[in-house]
């Protein structure tokens, strides 16, 4: 009996190496595992043995029996048709890629940039932590005066006292690090992020971007500033949109004005949007002030120029017809793949 069993396990390993897929895997299982198979009719045979030797070989066939059962199922998972495990129904409508866009802020800057850098202008960055002097006192703010109350500022604490660091409450401080370290002539845009303590809501953010402008050189005109912010703003909202200027405040331009554009809403009859007027203000612009310059280390007596600040939020606001300013940051795709 013993040999039988031997024979039989050596049969079965024989079997193993010729296993080389799932039918022939079949064909061992058919000869060794079911019930006519090998093992089944030692086991049976095992009745005939004299009951002294039964322990013995009743042991030897089990163990014989396991192995030839866990080797089974071991090669079971390696021959399995992985086609058949997960099942693709090739019938079936495929699934469409996602298809990932730009931010519509993100695209504003682009389409803003590439419009500007056509006229000729340089584009470059500054830091977003800032310092009082930048954000500030270099941009003609006096210390006690309430301009600087316009701009609820965020300040970061610090160890030092004077030219208290602070998060950016505009773009305009980068206009004084080129004006510092590149001698006119000067024609930049400036880009960035921004940051105000203000409440959110439909209209404002605490922290959104501009694109600020500056040209210096030799007898800049109020004229120039026109025709480019003109031209700019034709080609960015189309050459039939109405644009008007209108005489403002800022400290560190003299004269001063702001752009608005005829409210995309109502266009012009006056709604929600524009609180009745029929217009939206788009930029902030105007002649540098000759301190402004001075503070920079050029001669106002020689150059003067120009500067002009767009918020970028209300550009996207006007081209993609969004009411609240909320919803570009909210990350909801449904909204943002609109555009
Ligand atoms: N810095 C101004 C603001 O954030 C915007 C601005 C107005 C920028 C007039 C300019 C300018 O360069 O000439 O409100």
């Amino acid at each position: 009996m013993l040999d039988k069993i031997k024979n039989a396990k050596n049969e079965f390993n024989n079997y193993i190496k010729q296993v080389k897929d799932k039918n022939t895997l079949e064909e061992l299982r058919l000869k060794f595992l079911v019930k006519k198979g090998t093992i089944q009719q030692l086991l049976d045979e095992l009745k005939n043995v004299p009951v002294e030797q039964k322990p013995l070989f009743g042991k030897e066939l089990n163990l014989f029996r396991k192995y030839a059962e866990e080797t089974f199922e071991n090669l079971k998972v390696q021959f399995a048709d992985k086609q058949e495990v997960n099942k693709i129904d090739i019938t079936l409508a495929g699934r469409t890629g996602y298809k990932g866009a730009f931010h519509p802020v993100r695209q504003i800057f682009s389409e803003m940039i590439s419009i500007f850098t056509d006229m000729g202008f340089e584009v470059a960055e500054g830091p977003q932590i800032e310092d009082e002097f930048h954000n500030f006192d270099a941009l003609n703010f006096q210390s006690d005066h309430p301009a600087r109350d316009m701009q609820d500022t965020f300040f970061i604490k610090s160890y030092r006292d004077d030219n208290k660091l602070l998060l950016r409450t505009h773009t305009s401080p980068v206009q004084i690090r080129i004006m510092q370290t590149k001698p006119p002539p000067i024609r930049c845009i400036m880009p960035g992020r921004v940051y105000r303590n203000e409440a959110i809501s439909a209209r404002s953010l605490a922290e959104f971007h501009q694109i600020e402008g500056l040209y210096v050189d030799r007898s800049v005109s109020f004229a120039e500033l026109k025709a480019t912010m003109i031209v700019f703003a034709k080609k960015m909202y189309g050459a039939n949109s109405e644009f008007r200027f209108r005489p403002s405040y800022f400290p560190f331009t003299e004269p001063s004005a702001e752009i608005d554009i005829s409210c995309f809403l109502c266009k012009g009859a006056g709604c929600k949007i524009c609180k009745g007027t029929g217009w939206l203000e788009i930029a902030g612009c105007g002649i540098v002030h000759p301190n402004v310059l001075n503070n920079c280390g050029i001669d106002s007596e020689e150059y003067s120029g120009y500067a002009f600040g767009f918020g970028i939020e209300r550009v996207a606001l006007l081209r993609t017809g969004i009411t609240d300013i909320r919803y570009f940051y909210e990350n909801d795709v449904r909204i943002l793949q609109q555009f």
